[in-house]
């Protein structure tokens, strides 16, 4: 039997957060059910950020509630401190995530806080949510280039990802936020995080403006990775990356998991249902 890899879909966040109209409510509900049948065990769909900073995810209580909830999925949704949480919670999201870099540059920019103030300001919503039973997610922005620093050390990568390891994150997702890694700085990176966090406690969360997003996931696979995050269409970028194109898009990482024999237990049919109205909303 093939071996599964999952694929995590962030389309309905990261694909959304980026797109300069605002998308009506009820097309994002509609993109999330289409979802829903197609087989993910986890999709993101809310965001519970300043309204000022990313206003595309404003309406993000008013998408968990609108969406039909599939029975075994989880619906994510980002929270940057606790007031996001509460509002995750509120909506009855069925996992969160903290989001933090490993460059200050991109730190400060996306989240106004150094990497140490971030990792402070996680510590309230990991307590909050042991105390409900919540499963966190961590994300570390930036792990091979930085739009502000430049170039960024596999050692700071391992330093963030095992801090939210530690803090009692049950995944870290390393995310090559400007899509400029190459096989080569993604399995230096992987070589020296995989020491810190288990390599099934990793995902990998790569952006494709350099176009290596798929041989970037055959060299983390290599590296013992299982689980990668991609969105529909090839949605996404994000707002305080400037460049950043979009996510991997879902069905080519189906497509090239299942050339190399996994299995990800998506219907293609789906897929290609949703990558059609995520386009759609993308040319508005
Ligand atoms: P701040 O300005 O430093 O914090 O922002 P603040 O506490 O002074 O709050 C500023 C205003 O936001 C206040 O309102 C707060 O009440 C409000 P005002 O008094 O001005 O009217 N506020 C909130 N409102 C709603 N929900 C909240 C919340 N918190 C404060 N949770 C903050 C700090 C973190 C809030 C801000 O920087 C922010 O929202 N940043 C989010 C940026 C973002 O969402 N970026 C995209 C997601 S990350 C990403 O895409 C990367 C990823 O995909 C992985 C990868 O590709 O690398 C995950
Ligand atoms: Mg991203």
């Amino acid at each position: 039997m093939a071996e599964t890899v999952e694929i995590f879909e962030v389309g309905p966040r990261d694909g959304l957060q980026n797109e300069k109209r605002q998308i009506p409510t009820v097309d994002k509900v509609a993109l999330v059910d289409c979802l829903s049948g197609a087989g993910f065990r986890r999709i993101e769909v809310a965001s519970f950020v300043s309204p000022k900073w990313v206003p595309q995810m404003a309406d993000s209580a008013d998408v968990l509630a609108g969406i039909a909830r599939a029975p075994g999925v989880r619906y994510a949704a980002l929270t940057p401190n606790l007031r996001g949480f509460e509002g995750a919670v509120a909506a009855k999201a069925d996992e969160v995530a903290v989001f933090g870099s490993a460059s200050e540059g991109f730190s400060k920019a996306n989240i106004n806080a150094t990497i140490e103030e971030s990792l402070e300001r996680f510590a309230p919503v990991m307590e909050a949510a042991k105390t409900v039973g919540l499963p966190v997610r961590g994300y570390v922005s930036c792990v091979t280039d930085c739009p502000y620093d430049g170039p960024v050390a596999p050692s700071d990568v391992a330093r963030v990802a095992a801090r939210l390891f530690e803090m009692g994150c049950y995944e870290v997702s390393l995310g090559d936020t400007i899509g400029q890694g190459t096989p080569e700085s993604i399995d230096a990176m992987l070589r020296a995080v995989c020491q810190a966090v288990p390599a099934d406690r990793l995902a990998g969360h790569y952006h494709d403006t350099g176009g290596r997003a798929l041989e970037n996931i055959e060299a983390s696979l290599a590296r013992g990775l299982r689980v990668f995050d991609a969105a529909v269409g090839g949605l996404g970028g994000c707002p305080y990356a400037p460049g950043a194109a979009g996510n991997v898009a879902t069905e080519a990482v189906h497509d090239c998991l299942t050339a190399l024999g996994y299995a990800t237990g998506l219907d293609r049919a789906v897929l290609d249902m949703a990558a059609d109205m995520a386009r759609a909303m993308r040319t508005g």
